[in-house]
């Protein structure tokens, strides 16, 4: 296959320009802030940036709920600034992601209000109505114990309305083909303004039949190949990035058998294992989950990650699973959010052991896929549970041990910046950690270079290395001649194990890429390794001259 699918060994770093880097002194994050920090970004070494929303918004859902998709929010700066914000991202090398939000809009949207003030209004039909209320309305709540239904009556169109989110979040008629080409045109306007792709939200739901009489809506999957193929003939090497947590099964409906509908989607099933097999030191889990989201066409390919913007959900394992998890990172009912995960940030879920902490970070970079990482998590931020719901991992960027750690100059930011306690801004920032060698970010920077050297890990296809131990994960990854094995162990305890890597060499040298230690087949044929607790190896198997047995399409 081309070269050219950059996604496929790329790395992609997510903020919110709300609360990156405020320029103006508003308390609030803004474009020419957010530039201001991009030769981090890029010194950092990554390949795209996903901005959550940033469009015209009451901000009731953090800018998922839209209600202007053609301009931006004026908190952030006009769109000239957006597009000299694409414009430097691009002469850097970084290509740019947007979220796409358009399964449902604002409330406040025109298109809403028109089709609530009038039958006849030609916005009615962009929405999904019912005269009397449906019987299943106290069902299939994205958010349950906050939501507290799927349908509303809005008094002044006198009928209810779908809302999958919340009340304030209006469900778009999808099916409806003046909605779908409106869907077409707002893509189309942002490439034009610079971007290269969208996480698009919601697609299980943005493809959904919706309506009243819907007992099992069915998935519309032809949508997914027009947004594609807009794209293409739009822009070529832009790219759809699916927020679709869907069941094993379903995957290849979502990238299409062909490779013509998503381009990437988030591997929720590794996402939740993966947080288990952290948990209880059982990989088996994890594996299994590698093993069923393993089929995608070869231009397809997962993003791979560890917390996000949202709650971590775990509403895919088993209950036993889910409380063993619940038990290690999220013990208090405060903790946890919507009956199915943890709002925290990954630090303080990991007691901020540094050790545990590279585990899961080289774990997450290891999975088949593209790593999504998210703002903060290189220096290792806390979180602020007084905040509402998912607000709490959601606060300012940490920049130095200036007040407001450096995000602003107004002490009355959008949301509070952690001031207190170990995770507080004194204690953890970018400026400190950037002197410090040995720091969490020079540490992560190191990785991020690593993992891109290794693009087998992207591009090729892996294997699982037998252990004989369930609380190690021995992966291989084969591409273009060239092979590396990654070591986990997740217990707190030292490992010897001894891997028969088949190769048939007695004497096969195994390449630590990270610090140039190496180990040699022994007379068994096998290799001895000794994993201290939460110990991880990264090794090129053969030799460090992978370049030149390295073969170019
Ligand atoms: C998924 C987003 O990740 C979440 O933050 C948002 O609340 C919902 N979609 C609704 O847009």
């Amino acid at each position: 296959m081309i070269n050219d699918l950059w996604y496929k060994n790329a790395v992609i770093y997510c903020l919110s320009v709300e609360t990156f880097q405020d320029s103006n002194g508003d308390g609030v994050g803004d474009f020419p802030g957010l530039m201001r920090r991009l030769d981090y970004l890029h010194g950092m070494g990554i390949d795209a940036i996903w901005l959550m929303p940033f469009q015209a918004s009451p901000g009731k859902d953090d800018g998922y709920d839209i209600s202007n998709y053609y301009d931006i929010d004026p908190r952030f700066g006009t769109l000239g600034d957006f597009v000299e914000f694409t414009h430097a991202a691009k002469q850097r090398g970084i290509r740019v992601l947007i979220d796409i939000v358009v399964n449902h809009t604002s409330d406040q949207h025109p298109w809403f209000q028109s089709a609530r003030s009038d039958p006849n209004s030609p916005y009615r039909d962009w929405y999904v109505w019912s005269k009397t209320k449906p019987k299943d309305a106290d069902q299939g709540m994205v958010f349950p114990g906050v939501q507290e239904s799927t349908w509303t009556l809005d008094d002044k169109a006198g009928e209810y309305y779908f809302h999958r989110f919340y009340k304030f979040q209006p469900d778009l008629n999808t099916a409806n083909p003046e909605v779908q080409a409106e869907i077409l045109k707002i893509m189309g306007f942002w490439i034009q303004l610079g971007v290269n792709g969208f996480r698009m939200d919601a697609v299980p739901f943005v493809i959904a039949d919706k309506g009243a009489d819907e007992q099992k809506p069915q998935q519309q999957y032809d949508l997914l190949r027009w947004f594609r193929a807009l794209l293409q003939w739009r822009k070529g090497d832009a790219v759809i990035l699916a927020e679709a947590n869907v069941p094993p099964k379903q995957n290849l409906q979502y990238f299409g058998d062909d490779g013509d509908r998503m381009h990437m989607m988030f591997n929720f099933q590794v996402n939740q294992t993966l947080f288990y097999a952290l948990a209880s030191a059982d990989t088996k889990p994890l594996i299994k989950a590698l093993d069923e989201t393993r089929a995608r066409p070869d231009t397809a390919q997962w993003g791979t990650f560890l917390r996000n913007h949202d709650e971590l959900d775990l509403g895919r394992l088993t209950e036993a699973q889910r409380k063993l998890v619940f038990d290690h990172f999220g013990p208090d009912p405060d903790m946890q959010l919507y009956e199915r995960g943890i709002r925290r940030r990954l630090a303080p879920m990991l007691g901020g052991d540094r050790r545990r902490l590279e585990l899961a970070y080289s774990l997450m970079l290891s999975m088949p896929g593209t790593p999504v990482l998210r703002y903060g998590d290189e220096i290792g931020m806390g979180d602020d549970l007084s905040l509402p719901e998912r607000n709490g991992a959601r606060t300012p960027m940490q920049w130095s041990d200036e007040p407001q750690g450096g995000f602003s100059r107004s002490d009355k930011t959008v949301l509070p910046v952690i001031s207190e306690g170990p995770y507080g801004f004194a204690h953890v920032n970018v400026a400190s950690q950037r002197r410090d060698p040995n720091s969490f970010l020079n540490w992560t920077e190191r990785m991020i270079r690593m993992r891109r050297e290794a693009p087998e890990i992207g591009w090729g296809a892996y294997s699982v290395v037998e252990t004989g131990e369930k609380d190690v994960l021995a992966m291989r990854y084969d591409w273009r001649n060239n092979s590396v094995l990654l070591l986990h162990n997740l217990c707190d305890y030292p490992h010897k194990i001894a891997l028969d890597l088949k190769m048939g060499e007695i004497g096969l040298r195994l390449i630590d890429i990270a610090d140039g230690g190496h180990s040699q087949a022994e007379d068994d044929g096998r290799h001895h390794i000794l994993l201290e607790p939460y110990g991880y190896r990264w090794y090129r198997i053969g030799g460090l001259d992978y370049i030149l047995r390295r073969t170019e399409i």
